[in-house]
């Protein structure tokens, strides 16, 4: 991030334009103020999910370059195919409305003209916060195992500020962490398309995440400035949605949930009955999550029993020292639950109690009726990647009907610190024996099948891909086979039944509030 102040910023024009058409759209801001930028290309192109990339203004800075190689797993070759290569420091300001955006950056790691893909080493900055520092997007895309890469932020384009302003900059090579590199060349920074997309208000701040600690909810407000980044974005229970068939046109991708299951206890995964229809309540608007999501759910399994022996766990690697917030969606979608205390369970958020007594049909109101419910947790210091433990089991306080738990979605958002206002962490360590693996934009054969162990935010996982020695370190702790959708006799009581106790967790509605976090 050496010299990005001394370096040019210029005013995409061309994106002035589709603003102003924009402008008029009113309340409809999901749809208004969307930007693509397809870099290094001398056309605006549409990609397989519809969605329209104009090409990036000839004013702009770097070199507009063109893949040496196209894999066959891309998605689409818009926005992959080109780029813009940066040997030094440039800043694109995009023309934005005050409010909350998803910034979205493709990066495709290849050779460009003379760049070979492993000398790629950059930083990005937005609105004062580190996204990426030293990010080598070879190293992610092996460590992945996936061709491409896409970071989803949300920012908070400040009032009074008409521009959203992003820097790439190369990593010096003094301060490179990590990687002996080509022997001469500098590091420089490339990027294959950058999304611009305005999030509704109610999406992210209607409620304070309650802090997972030990079964004592606290309600932790969060700065309404702070900055995230999207880690995963599962449907659970469900199959992966790409960005073309999200809900409120806001193109997030939704991937499946199996890879991430701890052992061997999968519970069940299933659709929701034919005749059930899901109804969003008014404090869960369509935006939030598609129906897709709430439509297809991860229960535990149809014997009590078993149930009580286990926990229904997922383990999603994140990165340390920060907090995060996790939002659960919900939605009971099989008969016969469609009354209070038919299901509830406790939520383990790092081996802590988030939440007891979690009673879905008490929260929404109904079968078919979706809520969410947020909570934060912290994760230890450190430089290093850390395991974030999610896990479910039946809470048989008051005597429900059925001893199981359902899960039908799952957000991680990593938060920025405001010590280092930051939100990079580090590039994902490789598997042992990628060693071989190269960097010139060459991928290793792919064999088809298991998982994609990525972000969410890598949202090429689309394409299944993997190397199964590669993803080594990752398999070995997660089973590879997902379970296959079943509709199931939901699970019995047993007989032995513990007295009711009237515990239900406290009302978790708080009413947003703009605090300090420290
Ligand atoms: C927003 O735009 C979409 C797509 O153009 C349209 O279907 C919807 O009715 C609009 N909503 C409002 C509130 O204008
Ligand atoms: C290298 O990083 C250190 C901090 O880690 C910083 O103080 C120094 O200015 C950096 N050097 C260059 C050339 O960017
Ligand atoms: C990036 O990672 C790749 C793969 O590990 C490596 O070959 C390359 O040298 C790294 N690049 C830098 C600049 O560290
Ligand atoms: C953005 O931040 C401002 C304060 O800086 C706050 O008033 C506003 O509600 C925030 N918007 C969102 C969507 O979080
Ligand atoms: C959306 O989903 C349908 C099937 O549910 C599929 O046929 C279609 O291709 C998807 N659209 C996109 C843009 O992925
Ligand atoms: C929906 O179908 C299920 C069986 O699949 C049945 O038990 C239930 O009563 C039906 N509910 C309504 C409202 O029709
Ligand atoms: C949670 O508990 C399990 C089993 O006791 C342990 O292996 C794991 O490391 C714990 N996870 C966290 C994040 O503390
Ligand atoms: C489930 O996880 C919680 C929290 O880590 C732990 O206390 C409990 O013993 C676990 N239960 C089972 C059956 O593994």
């Amino acid at each position: 991030m050496a010299s990005a102040a001394s370096l040019p910023r210029l005013t995409l024009l061309v994106l002035a334009v589709s603003l102003a058409a924009t402008a008029s759209a009113d309340e409809n801001s999901t749809v208004g103020g969307q930007i693509r930028v397809n870099c290094g290309a001398s056309a605006s192109a549409t990609d397989s999910d519809g969605r329209t990339w104009d090409r990036d203004a000839p004013s702009v800075g770097g070199v507009a370059a063109g893949a040496s190689y196209e894999d066959p797993s891309l998605p689409s070759a818009v926005p992959y195919a080109t780029a813009r290569v940066f040997g030094s420091s440039y800043t694109y300001s995009f023309p934005v409305r005050p409010g909350r955006v998803f910034l979205r950056l493709f990066f495709y790691p290849a050779a460009y003209g003379a760049r070979g893909a492993g000398g790629a080493l950059f930083g990005v900055t937005a609105g004062g916060v580190a996204l990426l520092r030293d990010f080598n997007a070879s190293q992610t895309a092996l460590a992945l195992n996936v061709a491409c890469i896409v970071r989803e932020f949300s920012l908070n384009v400040s009032a009074g500020s008409s521009s959203l302003d992003v820097t790439f900059a190369p990593s010096s090579r003094s301060n490179a962490s990590s990687g002996a590199g080509s022997p001469d060349d500098d590091y420089y920074a490339f990027v294959n398309g950058i999304e611009v997309v305005p999030v509704p208000a109610d999406l992210v701040t209607k409620h304070a995440p309650t802090f997972a600690n030990g079964g004592r909810p606290v309600p932790m407000p969060i700065r309404a400035d702070t900055a995230f980044q999207t880690m995963y974005r599962l449907n659970v229970g469900g199959t992966a949605v790409s960005p073309g068939n999200d809900s409120g046109l806001l193109y997030r991708s939704w991937d499946e949930d199996s890879a991430y299951i701890y052992g061997a206890a999968f519970g069940v995964s299933y659709p929701k009955d034919g005749n059930v229809t899901i109804q969003y309540p008014p404090s869960v608007p369509p935006s939030v999550a598609p129906e897709s999501v709430y439509a297809s759910a991860r229960s535990m399994g149809p014997s009590a029993q078993v149930n009580l022996n286990y926990n229904l766990t997922w383990i999603l690697p994140v990165d340390a020292g920060f907090y995060y917030v996790l939002r659960f969606h919900f939605c009971e979608i099989q008969y016969p639950i469609m009354k209070p205390n038919q299901r509830a369970f406790y939520i383990y958020i790092n081996n802590q109690t988030a939440r007891e007594g979690m009673d879905v049909i008490a929260r929404s109101g109904g079968i078919g009726r979706p809520v969410y419910a947020d909570y934060l947790v912290v994760t230890a210091p450190g430089d290093d990647q850390t395991d974030l433990w999610v896990a479910l089991y039946p809470d048989v306080k008051t005597s429900p009907e059925y001893y199981d738990a359902i899960l039908n979605g799952l957000e991680v958002f990593k938060l920025q610190r405001y010590d280092t206002n930051s939100l990079a962490g580090p590039n994902p360590p490789l598997p042992e024996n990628a060693a071989a693996a190269d960097g010139n934009g060459v991928r290793p054969k792919k064999n088809s099948g298991a998982f994609v162990a990525g972000w969410a935010a890598a949202g090429c996982g689309l394409v299944a891909v993997l190397v199964g020695c590669l993803c080594a370190w990752a398999i070995c702790k997660r089973k590879r086979k997902a379970a296959s959708a079943a509709i199931v006799d939901l699970p019995k009581k047993p007989i032995r039944e513990t007295p009711a106790s009237g515990l239900h967790g406290p009302n978790e509605t708080y009413v947003f509030s703009i605090t300090a976090q420290k």
